[in-house]
């Protein structure tokens, strides 16, 4: 198989409710679980955005679906060829962790939304995760109505039924519901073929700046390692555009936090690109699409613990600036979604108002500001941690309401 089929060519966001069974449908399609961090696994749920990649395949003089297979080997024992490989973005369902799932929705160029049969439609992230992809302009997106080895006939089809009303009018109104089982691995390749079908792989220039968005970071050495063993710290993310090769000279912004002399700035880090690895495969270069795993030339301590994740990586010189404060346009939604009927808290949404702090996603970055001035439409906010970002770039806008931020509007950078 030549490199050029395995490197992952698309970001595919998993998204709805807790428990639906994301992580068992990567894990499925593509062999590996998402869920590598021990809090994680101890916890349960997918804490941090976890990626994975899947190649499709199919088997010729096959029928459809059938034909559509991640095996190498046919049932026939010819080799099944490859379609292309795509990276799973898997966003945790968990109430708490909708900044995560928006940050994971700026590197996404469609999104399967896993609604499980057991349960009424919507649940409340099922809702909020929809709304997020409807704000953020994720049109391909397939509906995998899971757990369909739990219930009979008619309650599957009453659920099917839900989900079609319920995504009346949203961006995923006429979208196809595939009914699968994740965990009895049933009609997963109906569901490959609808993937293949509804979310093609982007037109990319090649010639574009590169650009990359960090989603992790990481120290890969164990402990104990010598000076000499010792391996530069990894970026985890995605490129948009633009191509990165080894070698290549790599700037990240906004960069580490400097306290000298009572004064705190952020200074962008300098370093190169040591090694790459794509669809898990060390690379000699890079195109868009997919999730890239960048070895740098960087102290590890810098990239530990997600350190780097939400900030943005390309050639030395081409990034936009570091906003300490910025001014955007601001679209509010009607009401707040996602709400359990017993929370406390408002569900009209109210124009923002100077001095709220409002919790704010720029690609893949969340950070806190506090609005300095508000206006119709428009508002400025003075950021507690500075992000790297363009004019242009969309803002998902989080307020706190009852115990938690909810989405309440997205915002343009002005
Ligand atoms: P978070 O990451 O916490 O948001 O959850 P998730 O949506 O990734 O759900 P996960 O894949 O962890 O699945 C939740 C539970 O449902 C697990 O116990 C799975 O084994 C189970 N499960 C997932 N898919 C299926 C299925 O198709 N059939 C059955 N019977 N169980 C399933």
């Amino acid at each position: 198989m030549t490199e050029a089929n395995t490197q992952p060519e698309v970001n595919i966001g998993l998204v709805g409710h807790v428990d639906h069974g994301k992580t068992t449908l990567v894990q499925a399609l593509s062999g590996s679980w998402t869920d590598q961090h021990s809090e994680e696994m101890k916890r349960g749920i997918s804490i941090r955005l976890g990626y994975a990649d899947a190649t499709f395949r199919r088997c010729p003089g096959v029928d459809e679906p059938e034909c559509y297979t991640t095996e190498e080997e046919c049932a026939d024992g010819s080799t099944s060829e490859v379609l292309r490989t795509v990276s799973f973005v898997d966003a945790p369902g968990h109430e708490t962790l909708m900044a995560t799932m928006l940050s994971g929705a700026s590197i996404m160029d469609g999104a399967v939304l896993v609604v499980s049969a057991t349960e009424d439609v919507p649940q409340a992230q099922t809702e909020e995760h929809l709304m997020a992809l409807d704000l953020i302009g994720i049109e391909n997106i397939v509906i995998a109505q899971n757990k369909v080895d739990l219930v009979d006939r008619d309650r599957a089809v009453d659920n099917h039924r839900q989900i079609q009303e319920f995504v009346e009018g949203t961006v995923a109104e006429g979208a196809p519901i595939v009914p699968v089982s994740a965990g009895q691995e049933v009609n997963l390749d109906l569901l490959m073929q609808t993937i293949e079908e509804e979310i093609p792989t982007p037109e990319r220039d090649p010639g574009e700046d590169a650009r990359m968005f960090a989603a992790r970071s990481f120290d890969i050495n164990r402990p104990g390692a010598t000076a000499s063993e010792l391996k530069g710290g990894v970026v985890g993310g995605s490129l948009v555009s633009g191509e990165l090769a080894v070698g290549d000279g790599l700037e990240i912004r906004p960069g580490r936090q400097v306290d000298e002399e009572g004064q705190t700035e952020w200074r962008p880090l300098e370093t190169s690109v040591r090694s790459l690895q794509a669809g898990n495969n060390d690379v000699e270069s890079a195109r868009p699409g997919g999730l890239l795993g960048v070895g740098t030339g960087l102290d590890p301590s810098l990239t530990k613990g997600d350190a780097l994740a939400g900030q943005v990586a390309g050639e030395p010189g081409t990034l936009p600036p570091t906003r300490h404060e910025f001014e955007m346009k601001v679209d509010l939604l009607d009401r707040v979604v996602g709400k359990e009927d017993d929370e406390s808290g408002e569900s009209d949404i109210e124009e923002i108002t100077t001095g709220e702090p409002l919790m704010l996603t720029v690609g893949t970055a969340t950070t806190v500001g506090a609005v300095t001035s508000a206006r119709d439409g428009e508002c400025e906010v003075s950021l507690k941690r500075p992000v790297c970002a363009e004019a242009g770039a969309q803002i998902a806008i989080n307020r706190r309401v009852g115990a938690r931020w909810r989405l309440i509007g997205i915002g343009t950078l002005s």
